[in-house]
């Protein structure tokens, strides 16, 4: 297997990959989704142990299957009881678990727990959400977008909705491969003020074009259209103020028209779900033939054990 880097390393957020990994990491997504069976020892002797703070469908099953798909062990242990570094310091948990497995997947909190851990231990750490970022996801919408449109070059994609994480990871992973992404927010929902000085330098660097504004009309002549949840988990606080400030944000029909304005198909529609079914999106468009939200969730896995052959692997 060429060498791209990645052995050995954390995954904590995409803004950590060159566009040369990342381009490294969609080919072998391919091959591995053609035919896992060529990769099918690709983690023999391996083992990954996945923490999760915060409930998960796709991401559990994506990688606790992938893992068993590459000749793998998966061990899945739920931290919903109580958040790292309460019943012992993140320190001593690393420095435990460095001791029995190979990587480390962990849906967490907060960010900083996971750059906590990945100090701490000596094994490679994948961020599987946490409040900041999804690089996981990034990884697979990316992937999606490619294998729909057959190129990224020329792509246009549109966030719109909240300035999340799901937002963060989308927005490096697009300007650091030179795609221009138009994110649009309700006022005080934006992305972080640091990750969009980050992923303006991304821009400048690969000739993607960012934009990041209040204006829905900002929603035309884009190739894919993406929104994730109003109120993300951790924030069911919010979850009345929030509905309303999104409210005008919402994706429809009317919106999906707008965006494919000047294309020559459709506006695809992308979700990282779970969907609050007629709230950030309407079922018309959510089971529209223009969503591709199934095939992200399926590429959620082949775009992870791409990175678990290249983090971890011994074969090919
Ligand atoms: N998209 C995603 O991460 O889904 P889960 O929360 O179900 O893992
Ligand atoms: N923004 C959502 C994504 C879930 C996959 C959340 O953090 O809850």
């Amino acid at each position: 297997m060429a060498n791209t880097g990645l052995r050995g390393s954390d995954l904590l957020t995409i803004a950590s990959l060159s566009a040369d990994q990342i381009r490294s990491l969609l080919d072998l997504a391919a091959k591995v989704k053609a035919d896992v069976g060529a990769y099918s020892k690709a983690l023999a002797g391996k083992t990954g142990i996945m923490i999760f703070e915060k409930p998960s469908l796709r991401t559990k099953v994506t990688f606790e299957v992938g893992i068993q798909k590459l000749g793998g062990i998966a061990v899945y242990m739920d931290q919903s009881g109580a958040k790292l570094g309460e019943r012992e310091s993140i320190r001593d948990y690393g420095k435990n678990l460095e001791r029995w497995v190979d990587c480390i997947i962990a849906r967490v909190y907060s960010q900083k727990s996971l750059e906590e851990l990945a100090e701490h231990a000596e094994k490679p750490v994948i961020n599987a959400l946490s409040d900041r970022f999804h690089p996981c996801q990034a990884l697979a919408d990316i992937f999606t977008v490619q294998e729909r449109l057959g190129t990224l070059k020329g792509a246009r994609l549109a966030f719109i909705g909240d300035g999340n994480n799901v937002c963060n990871s989308l927005m490096h992973a697009a300007t650091l491969l030179g795609v221009d992404m138009t994110v649009i927010t309700p006022k005080g929902y934006g992305p972080a003020d640091d990750v969009v000085e980050e992923c303006s330098r991304f821009a400048t660097a690969s000739g993607a074009k960012l934009t990041v504004t209040n204006d829905i009309q900002a929603i035309a002549g884009h190739h894919a259209v993406y929104t994730d949840v109003w109120v993300s988990m951790g924030q069911a606080d919010q979850a009345g103020k929030r509905r309303k400030a999104f409210q005008a944000y919402q994706v429809n029909q009317n919106l999906m028209g707008m965006a494919s304005r000047g294309l020559k198909a459709p506006a695809m529609f992308m979700h990282c779900l779970p969907a609050q079914r007629g709230v950030e999106v309407t079922d018309e468009v959510i089971d529209s033939p223009s969503s591709v939200v199934y095939e992200q969730a399926e590429n959620r896995m082949h775009a992870q054990n791409a990175l678990l052959v290249q983090v971890l692997g011994g074969q090919k």
